[in-house]
């Protein structure tokens, strides 16, 4: 094999490592549904090598079908969520003998194939990025499942850097146009391309994440009692669901706890906020005289080099995410303090833009002018339009093969139990 083969070989045994550790827990937890928003983990397991034999054997390498019989059961369109535990789903020892033999012989298709050609599957590997990254975004999603499942000693944590307070609360970017989206970075998904200019007025961006201790200041303020802060859609859904604070937040008197992983811990107020909807994030912004930032505007104060005039693969550069630059691939189960990673800040000074949460941005997610489903309308195609807002920059649970300046995630505006915070923009007054 050649090294951009024995590179891909030790990115698949990466992320399997993780998968299986994140469902090393009994067969009981493994097979019950923790939450009508999520799959009983046994179905996430078979699913990624489910979706590998698709892509990889099928599709890439000519592979006669080994199991068509479950293709059914593990095709997410068919099935939402919240009716997996119901269909005749793979006990976890199955699946995991299943996703080890079709792991076996993906290596085989991989010592094989020419990653020059012929096809754009074949092209740099593509296909074997395609199921790397939804590999590590479901274990993501596993790990959203553990902390919802609310079991204690399942999750690892580790050290992180320490935070550092003062520095600007604001950076500026200047009015003037960059590149969106990329062309040549091998694998990007379809939404990310083409590349295209866009031009913006200047703004101002937050530095950092909002944190909690900035969050707690809103709610005390009486934030989730003031219809002026929310959209009327967003005030709506607070007092149905009765919300009052981020998910796995608890209030002690004056004191702010969360669950985290099974655990009951001080609320860090250093850190940055996470698990609040868009309705949240839009309505602090609203309050703190800010807004949240346009997808294009989140895109540009982090990836774009004014100098060179180019975009950047991550905001410092091109150099892989080391622990001195961004919270990411699961170092710790929780984001960085606030101020961690000042080797992470983009060209225009904003820090902790990739890793430690998603963010929330005010763009729904929509195709880029001259975009071109591939491989498969249902990985973008059909989630464009209003339903859907755009989240960038990874959290701490994201790996970095899944993440880059151009990386777009998706989800409902009311969904919290996701690894999501924001930061705020605001226009520049004239
Ligand atoms: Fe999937």
């Amino acid at each position: 094999m050649n090294d951009f083969k024995e590179r891909i070989a030790a990115e698949l045994l990466a992320v399997r490592d993780r998968s299986l550790a994140y469902t090393a827990a009994d067969d009981d937890l493994l097979v019950r549904q923790h939450s009508p928003l999520m799959s009983p983990l046994v179905w996430d397991l078979a699913h990624v090598g489910n979706y590998e034999e698709l892509w990889v054997l099928r599709e890439a390498g000519g592979i006669d079908p080994l199991r068509p019989e479950i293709d059914d059961i593990y095709d997410a369109f068919k099935h939402p969520r919240k009716d997996r535990p119901t269909l005749p789903l793979l006990g976890p020892a199955e699946a995991r003998r299943y996703i080890e033999g079709v792991r076996g012989r993906v290596l085989d298709v991989l010592d094989a194939i020419d990653l020059d050609g012929p096809t754009p599957l074949h092209r740099d590997g593509f296909v074997f990025g395609l199921v790397i990254q939804h590999e590590h975004q479901h274990d993501e999603t596993m790990l959203a499942t553990l902390q919802l499942s609310g079991q204690p000693g399942l999750v690892r944590d580790g050290e992180l850097p320490a935070g550092r307070s003062g520095g600007p609360e604001e950076v500026y970017v200047p009015a003037g146009p960059f590149f969106m989206g990329t062309d040549t970075l091998p694998w990007a998904y379809d939404n990310e391309r083409p590349a295209h200019q866009v031009e913006l007025a200047a703004y101002w961006i937050d530095r950092l994440p909002v944190g909690n201790r900035a969050y707690v200041a809103f709610i005390e303020d009486g934030g989730y009692e003031d219809p002026r802060w929310w959209t009327a859609e967003g005030w709506q859904w607070r007092q149905r669901r009765g919300v009052f604070a981020p998910l796995f937040w608890v209030r002690d008197g004056h004191a702010w706890w969360r669950t985290r992983f099974g655990r009951t811990e001080p609320l860090p107020m250093d850190e940055p906020v996470q698990h609040v909807s868009w309705y949240e994030a839009d309505a602090y912004a609203r309050w703190a005289g800010k807004r949240l930032p346009t997808e294009a505007e989140w895109e540009k104060a982090c990836g774009w080099d004014p100098e060179a005039r180019r975009a950047r693969r991550y905001p410092w550069g091109e150099e892989d995410p080391g622990p001195d630059r961004t919270n990411l691939g699961h170092r710790a189960a929780h984001p960085a303090p606030l101020g961690a990673y000042p080797g992470g800040a983009s060209a225009y000074g904003a820090e902790q833009m990739v890793g430690d949460v998603w963010e929330w941005t005010d763009s729904w997610f929509q195709p880029y002018p001259g975009f071109r489903s591939f491989p498969y309308k249902e990985y973008s195609e059909v989630f464009f339009g209003q339903d859907y807002r755009v989240l960038r920059g990874g959290s701490w649970a994201a790996d970095p093969a899944a993440v880059r300046t151009t990386f777009r995630n998706w989800d409902y505006p009311i969904r919290r139990q996701i690894f999501t915070g924001f930061r705020c923009a605001r226009s520049e007054l004239v």
